[in-house]
């Protein structure tokens, strides 16, 4: 005879049952004495009016409840419990990601008044008017709807002539681009396409916070190697041949680089890449600052001889046109890898939002003087700042790219989340440790020069006068 689960919430399987009906007499639960979740479905050890204990198990593929009693079978009761005790709610993957380092900054920073910012990385400049307008308009019209899966067409059109007039690189706009949630998203689908368990990828610190998570998340091992100032911050393809194991599967690269604003050079980038090819790696590409670099060229590591059928290129519109909160990135690559891709953010997010995908076609239309503009107001920004560090007495490396600058703070004596604190609480100036992107970068903090410059110049006089304070 079937055996019949009652619940509280009417679910069946969803909430804590408090009587069943097996072998033909109704049970009321008195106690839930152990409730777990097995991929099938729910468990519960309960306590029945009988004063008797009965395990009841959904069986998901059957659509069904099997019963046991467990009175007498203590022994069996128990190994249940222990298995149930040790038995996490969360996930060991995201346990074992510490929280971000930056966040936790955040959080105080926002508890504060007439604090001076140098610690966020996205543009002080509002999105450009035409783009904003694009984004209203196509509200008005009514496009309120789900866009296709791979992202508007005419986006991606506009997106493959857009790297091809840059770069000289070509994407099918139908098989090979797919526009995502930012590149935050088109990482991790990045990640979880290409990564199976156990497999390593190299990943360059000091980076951005997310790209060792986004391998943890995908059942991967992250291998960070570090950079160094002495090397301009650039990766050596010797330093990722070292690393390469035969477990190694991708290697994941941003240039210009956040935090450090560094970028590669491309001889630098083709031994890279000849290291990619020799080791058949795949090259996951972050090219979301790839506008943002002063007096010297941005190399789209795709672009290389040979890398195009290797590398997902990774990028977005948060930063170059200054709409981050519009939430569009892309990726492009080879067509196998895009529609992995595509499959798991069909299956996540169905499609990036309307309204951003339409301001964002209006952004590859009219948008590239309005870069322009915020391009030279970043490196007159990037000129004052780094400046203004070294007089203040700390060594700053010349950042090239991204809107970074990352002195090295190790003459005061403090360790980067000191310097921080300390900087935040005293001279109400915030900044970001450098540990937050890595190890390596313990002895330098991130300021992010996307604020006014009328701020920047009076951080500065307070970074000098902390400066002087502890001697560096
Ligand atoms: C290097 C890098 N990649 C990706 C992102 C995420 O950008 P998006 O807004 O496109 O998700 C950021 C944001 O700070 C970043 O610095």
């Amino acid at each position: 005879m079937e055996a019949i689960v009652e619940c509280y919430s009417g679910y069946t399987y969803a909430q804590e049952p408090r009587a069943f009906t097996w072998r033909g007499s109704r049970h009321r639960v008195t106690e839930v004495i152990a409730a777990w979740r097995e991929p099938s479905g729910p468990c519960f050890i309960v306590r029945a009016n009988d004063d008797r204990r009965y395990e009841l198990r959904y069986n998901q593929p059957s659509d069904g409840w099997e019963i046991r009693d467990l009175t007498g079978l203590d022994k069996e009761v128990e190994i249940t419990m222990s298995t149930v005790a040790t038995r996490e709610r969360v996930a060991e993957r995201v346990r074992s990601v510490p929280p971000s380092g930056i966040r936790k900054f955040f959080d105080i920073l926002a508890t504060m008044k007439d604090i001076i910012s140098l610690g966020i990385g996205e543009p002080d400049f509002v999105t450009p008017e035409p783009i904003i307008r694009a984004g209203i308009r196509s509200l008005e019209k009514g496009k309120t709807g789900y866009t296709s899966n791979s992202g508007i067409l005419e986006l991606r059109q506009l997106l493959s002539r857009h790297l091809e007039q840059l770069y000289g690189v070509q994407y099918d706009p139908e098989t090979e681009i797919l526009i995502t949630v930012g590149v935050s998203e088109a990482l991790h689908l990045a990640m979880l396409t290409v990564v199976e368990p156990g497999d390593e990828v190299i990943v360059p610190e000091p980076c951005f916070v997310a790209y060792k998570p986004s391998v943890v998340f995908a059942g991967g091992t992250p291998v960070a190697i570090p950079t160094y100032v002495e090397n301009d911050f650039q990766v050596t393809a010797e330093e990722i041949e070292v690393a390469i194991t035969p477990r190694t599967k991708a290697l994941l690269i941003g240039y210009p680089n956040n935090p450090t604003g560094a970028v590669m050079s491309r001889e630098r980038l083709l031994e890279v890449a000849a290291v990619a090819e020799r080791h058949d790696l795949i090259v996951m590409s972050d090219e979301i600052y790839d506008r943002l670099v002063y007096g010297v060229e941005h190399t789209c590591f795709a672009s290389l001889p040979g890398m195009r059928e290797r590398t997902i290129h990774l990028s977005g519109f948060s930063k170059d046109y200054a709409m981050t909160g519009w939430r569009i990135g892309y990726a492009c690559g080879p067509a196998d890898l895009i529609a992995g891709m595509r499959k798991i953010h069909q299956y996540i997010i169905m499609s990036a939002p309307t309204t951003g995908q339409m301001a964002a076609i209006e952004a590859l239309k009219s948008g590239e003087e309005h870069v322009q503009r915020m391009v030279a107001e970043y490196d007159r920004r990037r000129r004052v700042i780094v400046d203004g560090l070294r007089a203040a007495g700390l060594p700053c490396f010349e950042p090239r790219g991204a809107f970074y600058a990352f002195p090295d703070i190790r003459s005061t004596g403090l360790t980067s989340e000191e310097f921080s604190e300390k900087l935040l609480f005293e001279e109400k100036v915030a900044v970001v440790p450098g540990s937050a992107f890595g190890q390596c970068g313990e002895g330098f903090v991130r300021c992010a020069y996307a604020a006014s410059l009328e701020d920047i110049e009076e951080a500065l006089r307070r970074i000098t006068r902390f400066v002087k304070r502890y001697g560096g």
